[in-house]
């Protein structure tokens, strides 16, 4: 059978193992939409989002990019952001990276990617903050440990967008996690939390004070 096959035929037997369970499993998913987290994950076939946080249809809306950047001139991650903040009203967002990230490995490799170099020019961006700690490394260590980095600083640039500052001083929502995942483990290592009692750096804080409510501009 041709692979492409094989995955219309599983699909059939989830559908048929859910309706066996619970007859209106899918007409009960149609009528609302409601999660509870935004995830910011990479786009890596290994790290698929619900199946290693044990969650079903319903409870992740989900973003996928390589190596789970926050890129603020990235006018899909922002849409997906602001529609999961304000009309989502998620109460977690999860920026979850992963060691082993094919998409970091790229960035401090020297090699040319052709379009891919502008996007991992954001990761390289993140090595040149964080060079003191890394430069001493061996490649593996080093591409791990700036996965973990990465997550930070793509955690802190969730944190400097209107969308979270808005959301934080209304309504005190979201926590923003960031996470990194371990190919070879299964693991989740839970890296950081921050939440609206962050201060952030004064340079990238918005004045609230001319707004009477957190909807959006
Ligand atoms: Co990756």
């Amino acid at each position: 059978m041709e692979s492409y096959k094989n995955l219309l035929h599983a699909n059939k037997i989830w559908v048929d193992r859910h309706i066996k369970n619970d007859p209106s499993f899918f007409e009960n998913l149609a009528k609302d939409h409601k999660p509870e987290f935004l995830w910011i994950g990479c786009s890596d076939s290994r790290v698929p989002a619900e199946r290693i946080t044990g969650t079903q249809p319903g409870e992740l809306f989900v973003h996928r990019n390589i190596a789970n950047m926050v890129v603020n001139t990235d006018v899909n991650m922002l849409s997906v952001l602001q529609f999961a903040v304000d009309f989502l009203k998620v109460n977690h967002i999860i920026v979850c990276g992963h060691y082993g990230c094919g998409g970091i490995q790229a960035a401090i490799s020297h090699r040319r990617y052709g379009l891919l170099n502008k996007w991992l020019r954001n990761i390289k961006d993140v090595y040149r903050l964080h060079q003191a700690e890394l430069e001493n490394l061996s490649e593996h260590e080093l591409t791990n440990r700036l996965a973990e980095f990465n997550v930070v600083e793509q955690v802190y640039n969730l944190a400097k967008t209107s969308i979270i500052q808005r959301a934080w001083h209304f309504e005190k929502r979201p926590l923003i996690h960031g996470w990194v995942y371990g190919l070879d483990t299964g693991l989740l290592k839970d890296i950081i939390m921050i939440g609206h009692e962050t201060q952030l750096d004064p340079i990238y804080q918005f004045d609230f004070s001319d707004l009477k409510t957190g909807n959006p501009d």
